[in-house]
């Protein structure tokens, strides 16, 4: 269901303003894509297709009965970058481009510096030089390491435990200096929690190139016969049923979110940070159980070690949200697990 108090709004607002989708080929950045243009954003997808893949752009314009540019470059080469936000006269850009396995990150970290802080500077840099200074920058609840005390507000302290997580801190940090120098930059960071579900459509939706590593995704190809079972990662936690409890948010709620700060850019200059949750906490038995139920398929799971690094409760605080963007999440698990199936169930 959608918000259509704030859709009115953004219908108002969109006049066709040009806005760049780093990463707009990939899982969030498509659906933002999808309904920025729906509001009457004229929209250019950027992507490198490092974790995605080039049939989506065909999809959007399916969804959306419009032609939509998309530019295959990655964001550190800083002269493409730079010529896409001049040519097609950006206004403001959605910076969701980045790689975002944690495990990966802890392997290679060079790798995720590299594209996520060197990217992002690539971009900043580029931007700078055009001019054009509104950005809408995809962070994440790691940035808050581990929960010293809940719902984590946006005050709690930053502590990453991973490279992946660093880089959202580093990027974060580059943008509020940046925010400092020059008052004419207008810079909102959004944290996401945990972002599941899909467009209504059945077109597009969460689809990684590689194992998953994603808790919706990776039922998916369980209850699809594809992988033989979830594992779950101790039951032994301080929670209802001993599992870890997280803050899922439907893709949908989360890109609604980011019109919504695209709104309040408009009008506060500065570098802001505003969770993007539900509020609520959701265990990993409880998706398995919902999604099982909803979508009448079996998910055979296996409770095995818990993993380093991992929390037993994090959900977000969500009035920031709520008093600064008037944005808050409108849809429930059921809506978010069938979504989910809708899309993955008919793809390979
Ligand atoms: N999905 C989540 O659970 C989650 C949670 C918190 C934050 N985030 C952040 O949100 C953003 C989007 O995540 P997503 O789930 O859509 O991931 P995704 O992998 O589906 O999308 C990211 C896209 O960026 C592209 N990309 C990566 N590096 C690039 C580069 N150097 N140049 C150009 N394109 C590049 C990839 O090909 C991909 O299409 C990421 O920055 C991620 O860290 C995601």
């Amino acid at each position: 269901m959608k918000n259509l108090k704030l859709w009115e709004e953004y219908t108002r607002e969109s006049l066709h303003l040009s806005i760049l989708l780093t990463g707009g080929i990939g899982y969030i950045g498509s659906h933002a894509a999808a309904s920025l243009i729906e509001a009457g954003y004229d929209v250019v997808l950027f992507d490198n297709l490092s974790n995605s893949d080039a049939s989506v752009h065909n999809r959007l314009e399916k969804i959306t009965n419009k032609k939509i540019s998309f530019v295959e470059g990655d964001i550190r080469d800083f002269e493409l970058i730079s010529k896409t936000l001049n040519q097609y006269k950006i206004e403001a850009v959605m910076h969701f481009a980045g790689l975002k396995a944690v495990g990966e990150s802890v392997q290679n970290p060079l790798r995720y510096y590299d594209n996520n802080v060197g990217g992002s500077m690539s971009l900043i840099r580029a931007m700078q030089e055009n001019n054009i200074k509104k950005i809408v920058f995809s962070s994440s609840a790691t940035v808050y390491g581990v929960p010293q005390y809940l719902p984590i507000d946006e005050s709690h302290p930053l502590s990453a435990i991973n490279p992946y997580g660093r880089t959202k801190i580093y990027i974060e940090e580059i943008l509020a200096d940046l925010a400092i120098s020059d008052p004419d930059w207008k810079i909102m960071s959004l944290r996401y929690f945990n972002p599941i579900g899909a467009h209504d459509s059945g077109l597009i939706g969460e689809s990684p190139k590689a194992v998953p590593n994603n808790l919706m995704p990776y039922i998916i190809k369980v209850a699809k016969g594809e992988l033989a079972k979830v594992n779950v990662y101790g039951d032994d936690y301080q929670t209802p049923d001993g599992t870890g409890v997280r803050d899922y948010i439907h893709v949908m709620d989360l890109v609604e979110g980011h019109m919504a700060a695209l709104l309040f850019l408009n009008n506060h200059s500065g570098f802001h940070a505003i969770n993007l949750g539900t509020g609520n906490g959701y265990s990993v038995k409880e998706i398995i159980d919902t999604f099982s139920k909803v979508t009448h398929t079996k998910v055979p799971y296996e409770i095995v070690g818990r993993r380093d690094g991992d929390v037993a409760i994090s959900y977000a605080s969500v009035d920031h949200a709520k008093k600064l963007l008037g944005w808050q999440a409108k849809r429930d698990l059921k809506e978010m697990c069938l979504s989910a199936w809708k899309v993955m169930s008919s793809s390979k």
